[in-house]
């Protein structure tokens, strides 16, 4: 009898894709031939989704009216608010998106007349909705309106989430971020959504798959972890002695480490020169030195590396953002590559593609 493994996925070819590609050479990443820091230099969050979804960066007109829909798109059915409101506020947000997305998609469902990219626009629109929304029923009490009139996502993330304008600055580090999430090729969620996308099931069902696939700590849930970690020490000295104790009981490390990266993580360096600059922006002095000190020891005991999760904690921290939200904006980001990914399975299914139709009439 054959022994069972204790692989995981690795291994498992997944299919391929044109979207992305991780890992060239053990360090690169690209969207659709365009290298992630030329994207995180350049280019918004809204253009990304666009190449995403399009396969080609929008001109100005394009992105003008892109950008124009996604806005029209904030606002909440009253009958997804009060979901929301019947979630408990001890739920993770994580088990809140999954039931807002899944609940939408049983009064917006995919008929012929709602096409898949706009679909993926809609939940690009409003998983930030959702989540605040949630957020300040539970938190606050209060029922916030999501339709707001920011110009991007980012903004209408942190302006919902602190009432507030917030710093030029920290509007450009959540977009950045928002762009570096964006898409990973066949990683665990998006697998999770293709698996799912291959049976001709419904658009929502496979974010629904995937938000549950990412919400593990060893995929999306790692930037809370790495959070929960760095924010044990004051200082770098105890952050060094507590590290080595952890290695020394063989205790995982988040935030280091990756199943495709050998060298590096590309996404990293961007990062962590944005944590930086919003240390200094907001006068921080304990969270940067802490968590290099942890990337020292990291490499120098494990020749491990940072991977994206673990700066982006420290950044989404000092940006005022709650660490149970870190990973819900890692699914506001990551639909723009999910959703890609449905439309590419779809395009190249074995089996195609009328889809199976949805509602009663
Ligand atoms: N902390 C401590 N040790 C780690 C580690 C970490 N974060 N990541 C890997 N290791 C160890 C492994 O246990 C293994 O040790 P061993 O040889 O004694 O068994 C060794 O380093 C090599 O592991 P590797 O094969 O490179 O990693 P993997 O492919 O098994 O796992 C991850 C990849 C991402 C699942 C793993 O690195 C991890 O769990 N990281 C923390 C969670 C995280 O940050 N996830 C987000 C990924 S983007």
């Amino acid at each position: 009898m054959n022994k069972p493994t204790t692989n995981g996925l690795a291994g498992v070819i997944a299919g391929e894709t044109s979207i992305c590609t991780v890992g060239k050479d053990g360090i690169g990443l690209n969207y659709r031939g365009y290298s992630i820091h030329d994207l995180a230099m350049y280019a918004t969050f809204e253009e990304v989704a666009f190449l995403m979804l399009y396969g080609k960066l929008p001109t100005q007109a394009e992105l003008d009216q892109y950008c124009a829909l996604l806005k029209s798109m904030r606002g909440l059915p009253e009958s997804l608010k009060r979901v929301l409101e019947n979630i408990p506020g001890e739920a993770h947000p994580m088990d809140m998106l999954r039931t807002g997305c899944s609940f939408l998609g049983t009064i917006e469902p995919e008929t012929s007349g709602r096409d898949h990219d706009v679909i993926a626009s809609r939940l690009l629109a409003c998983f930030p909705s959702m989540i605040l929304y949630w957020h300040h029923f539970h938190t606050r009490g209060t029922k916030i309106e999501t339709q707001t009139d920011a110009p991007t996502i980012a903004s209408h993330f942190l302006n919902l989430l602190h009432n507030a304008p917030v710093s030029k600055l920290v509007n450009r580090l959540l977009d950045v971020s928002l762009i570096l999430y964006a898409e990973h090729e066949f990683n665990a969620s998006t697998f999770a959504l293709r698996v799912t996308t291959a049976t001709l099931s419904d658009f929502y069902s496979g974010i629904t798959s995937a938000i549950g696939a990412l919400r593990g700590p060893l995929h999306g849930g790692a930037n809370e972890a790495a959070m929960e970690l760095i924010e044990q020490f004051d200082t770098p000295e105890q952050a060094e002695v507590g590290i080595k104790a952890m290695l020394a009981e063989k205790k995982k490390i988040m935030g280091f480490g990756h199943r495709v990266y050998t060298v590096s993580d590309p996404r990293t360096d961007i990062i962590k020169q944005w944590a930086k600059r919003i240390a200094q922006e907001t006068g921080d002095t304990r969270l940067i030195p802490v968590s290099e000190r942890i990337e020292k020891v990291m490499w120098e005991q494990k020749k491990l590396f940072a991977n994206l999760d673990f700066y982006s904690a420290s950044a989404y921290s000092m940006a005022g953002i709650p660490t149970p939200l870190f990973t819900p904006l890692f699914v506001v980001s990551r639909t723009a590559g999910w959703a890609a990914h449905i439309i590419e399975q779809r395009v190249n299914n074995r089996h195609l593609q009328k889809l199976p139709k949805l509602s009663p009439d």
